[in-house]
């Protein structure tokens, strides 16, 4: 296993390049079951959890070849498996992406439970209810989801209870191969699912509402699509990681290859905590605040606050001057930095979903803590750019799953992080 060492409180300056989003990118490699043609896809980022999906295609079948770092050519055509297994699920919950796309071309499927995981209980029922209403036969045997629709799946009416991102994915995949017209109701509007509509019908799909709670696909009653190729759209939440990165070290930075838009949320709080941002079409750029203001903020479905900017902004406010809360309002138990936060010395309570942080600039000291989760990590490295010291994160191989070259865009920003063996 490897750590990362960070000798805190230097100065950071600079630029950084944003990489694609992990987030959009995994919906839309999911997405090529779907496609009768090889597909060319570009700025993808260089992440564990990307080849972990790309993994799991070549293992039902299909194959892909590298162009460059960021770049393939992939094509399904050639799956002749439809089993998900537990081995690569379980290392990444996204693989249920695969389950919409699957059953939609096969008519049936079977893809292990995701299970547990860090940040909460994270079911997949409103996946499973929307396809049954699809016309699907589900059932849970041993571990799996076993999907069967022979005859193709029906296009209906689709009222989600709650808003999900990667379910409101799953049944994009499905209605586009679906016979008939499927409307989904109170769908999520994240950046990553507007370009999975986008994608898709610029393959040929008649799709309505994309950006909206109410998506209408008329499906191809199980014809395959005729991908053309694209790019993936920019990280909004390794743009928002830099943001911090910038703000904690007080520092001027500017991103590039960014889309503003998508980080309104994320800037109006950096602005509120004292921040000065200036934006062009593609570049952010962070100026210091005179004195660091603490901030209120809650986590909800966008273009609300983003849950995995949450544990950034809390070891953010740990520098602020007084008392900032931030309210959890999608996963239960997303607060597993706090605990290694405190072990450097923030003072932060936790009630219910309700964590309160109160704010001292430059009382963070450098120790040994572990990483627990993708986002919760991350705090940790924002945490070390500051703390008095040397700050060792263990277990670092959640940071890989979805940020590409770390070490080498801190370092060239100005920081002083190392990668170590244990
Ligand atoms: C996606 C993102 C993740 C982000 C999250 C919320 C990907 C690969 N991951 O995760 O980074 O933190 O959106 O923005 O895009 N729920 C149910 N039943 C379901 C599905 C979800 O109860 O069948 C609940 C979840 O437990 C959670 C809420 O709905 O409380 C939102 O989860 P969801 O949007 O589905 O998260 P993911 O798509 O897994």
């Amino acid at each position: 296993m490897k750590y990362l060492q960070i000798l805190g409180q230097k100065k950071l300056a600079g630029e950084v390049s944003i990489s694609g989003a992990k987030n959009a990118a995994l919906p839309l490699l999911a997405s090529t079951i779907l496609a009768k043609n090889s597909v060319e896809i570009c700025n993808l980022p260089n992440v564990v959890d990307i080849n972990t999906l790309l993994k799991l295609l070549e293992m039902l079948g299909s194959s892909f070849s590298k162009i460059d770092n960021n770049c393939i050519t992939i094509n399904t055509l050639n799956i002749n498996e439809t089993k998900a297994t537990y081995d690569i699920v379980k290392t990444m919950r996204a693989s249920i992406l695969v389950l919409g796309p699957l059953l939609a071309r096969f008519g049936h499927c079977e893809v292990s439970l995701p299970g547990g995981c860090a940040i909460g209980q994270r079911p997949v029922d409103l996946h499973l209810k929307a396809l049954e209403q699809m016309g699907a036969i589900i059932e849970i045997k041993a571990g799996y989801i076993l999907a069967t629709a022979p005859k193709g799946l029906k296009g209906s009416t689709i009222v989600f209870d709650k808003i999900t991102v990667t379910g409101t994915e799953n049944i994009i995949m499905a209605a586009a191969l679906a016979h008939g017209t499927t409307k989904i109701i109170n769908a999520a509007k994240e950046p990553e699912v507007v370009q999975l509509c986008e994608v898709l019908r610029d393959a040929g799909l008649n799709i309505k509402g994309i950006g909206t709670n109410e998506i209408e696909i008329e499906g191809t009653a199980q014809e395959l699509l005729e991908f053309k190729d694209f790019g993936i759209i920019a990280d909004r939440i390794e743009a928002g990681t830099y943001l911090c990165a910038g703000a904690i070290a007080n520092s001027k930075i500017t991103l590039n290859n960014v889309i503003p838009m998508h980080l309104d949320a994320v800037l109006s709080k950096l602005e509120e905590m004292g921040f000065g941002i200036e934006k062009t079409d593609t570049t952010i750029t962070l100026l210091p605040a005179k004195s660091i203001k603490p901030v209120k903020l809650t986590t909800t479905e966008y273009p609300g606050f983003p849950t995995d900017m949450q544990a950034q902004f809390m070891a953010l406010a740990t520098q602020a001057n007084g008392v900032s809360i931030i309210d959890e309002n999608l996963f239960e138990n997303r607060y597993m930095h706090v605990n290694e936060l405190l072990r450097m010395g923030a003072d932060i309570t936790l009630k219910g979903h309700t964590a309160t942080i109160t704010g001292t600039p430059n009382a963070l000291t450098g120790t040994d803590v572990m990483a627990t989760d993708l986002r919760a990590s991350s705090a940790l490295v924002l945490a070390a750019l500051v703390a008095k010291g040397t700050t060792n994160i263990h277990r670092i191989y959640h940071l890989d799953r979805g940020y590409e070259n770390l070490e080498e865009k801190l370092t060239a920003l100005g920081a002083d992080v190392k990668r170590f063996n244990e």
